[in-house]
């Protein structure tokens, strides 16, 4: 197949695009802005293999998607372009807006132009999270829960789906949306709760744990969601929804502890910090919709996890580059305080 992965220089982007040229043999175009957030690093092991390809831009300028489905000539588009980060969206919500409503607009556009017929027909897959649903006490979101979304990340993340089902009601663009629970694994930019802990840990820093850190969070690996995000554009029906949960529901002052134990840092370095306003208590998915398309996950969390640890040990390279740069200044207005040297 041919594709264009937006946003494919991120986390999750890079290991789908990683997967779909590696396991699948798919011939991938990567469209992305490359904000903080997005490395060409993280296709460093693509750069050489014919079937890849890179282009820069944004997803909400016509004329770079233009460009990009020019070069790519793509049987469907896969948008995983996005802001990501909360408490990012809770600070400057600017970005969160552009990108995820315009941002989608000109891609659904740019898709409902070019859109073939019968199987020739051009297919969209929207990345989207659990979030949209809001915060759940009890029980697990399925596919007809309500979108109550919390926070200006999933307000506008749940904008953006409500868009692209309305180009599939109006114009029939086989679009479909596949939402996943918190990811992690390698590559996951350090503004996240699982690799700032891990980095804090290995440095000495404080492990800063928002409230009384008994949220829940539904852990994916990023190489499970990718994989679910690849059976919904194969295999799922347009116009529908599929979320795709992880296996392990899991406490972030467990997840915390867990790393303090990994790395072996201090229990001392936790700190309990201001809590986050409009925090979510709790995410959980039902997949049993993806599931019946053949797809389950394949990594416990605490195998991921002690994974993922290792990871980020052995490939500083990786993230040193981060951690000395602009990171600094944004945990700084974070956290109000400095990051070891
Ligand atoms: P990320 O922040 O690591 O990567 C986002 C990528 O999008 C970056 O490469 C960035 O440069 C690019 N980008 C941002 N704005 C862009 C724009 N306007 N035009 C083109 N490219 C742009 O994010 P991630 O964690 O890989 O998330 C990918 C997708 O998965 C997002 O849509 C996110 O909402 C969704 N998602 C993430 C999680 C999670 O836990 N990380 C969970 C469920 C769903
Ligand atoms: P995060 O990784 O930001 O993902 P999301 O907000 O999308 O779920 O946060 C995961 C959980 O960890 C969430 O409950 C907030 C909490 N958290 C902390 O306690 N401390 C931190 O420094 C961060 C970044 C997150």
């Amino acid at each position: 197949m041919k594709l264009l992965v937006c946003g494919g220089a991120g986390f999750i982007g890079s290991t789908f695009a990683r997967q779909r040229v590696q396991e699948h043999g798919d011939e991938v175009t990567v469209l992305d802005k490359l904000t903080y957030a997005g490395r060409e690093e993280n296709l460093q092991d693509l750069a050489d293999d014919p079937r890849f390809h890179f282009v820069r831009g944004a997803i909400e300028d016509r004329e770079a998607v233009a460009g990009a489905i020019e070069a790519a000539s793509p049987q469907a588009i896969v948008n995983f372009a996005a802001e990501t980060h909360v408490d990012r969206s809770i600070a400057e919500p600017d970005t969160f807006v552009s990108t995820h409503a315009l941002g989608t607009y000109v891609l659904l556009e740019a898709a409902r132009t070019l859109r073939g017929t019968g199987e020739h027909a051009l297919r969209y897959v929207q990345v989207s999270t659990d979030e949209v649903y809001g915060s759940i006490e009890e029980g697990t979101f399925t596919e007809h829960s309500p979108l109550a979304p919390s926070s200006p990340y999933s307000a506008t993340k749940a904008g953006a789906d409500l868009l692209v089902q309305s180009y599939f009601h109006t114009y029939g663009l086989p679009a479909l949306i596949c939402r996943g629970s918190n990811n992690y694994g390698p590559y996951q930019y350090p503004e996240k709760l699982i690799p700032l802990m891990i980095l804090n840990a290995l440095y000495g820093d404080a492990l800063p744990v928002y409230g009384d850190g008994m949220q829940v969070r539904n852990w994916i690996h990023a190489t499970d969601f990718a994989a679910a995000i690849g059976h919904v554009l194969e295999h799922g029906q347009p116009g529908e929804v599929y979320n795709a949960g992880g296996p392990d529901e899991e406490a972030n002052m467990t997840v915390v502890r867990r790393i303090v134990e990994l790395t072996g840092a201090q229990e001392s370095q936790i700190e309990h910090v201001t809590d986050r306003p409009g925090h979510d208590r709790r995410y959980s998915l039902s997949s049993e919709k993806v599931r019946a398309l053949g797809w389950s996950p394949g990594v416990r969390f605490d195998e991921g996890l002690e994974q993922t640890v290792s990871w980020y040990r052995d490939n500083d390279w990786w993230w040193q580059p981060i951690r000395s740069g602009d990171y600094r200044a944004y945990y700084e207005r974070q956290y109000g305080r400095t990051l070891q040297p």
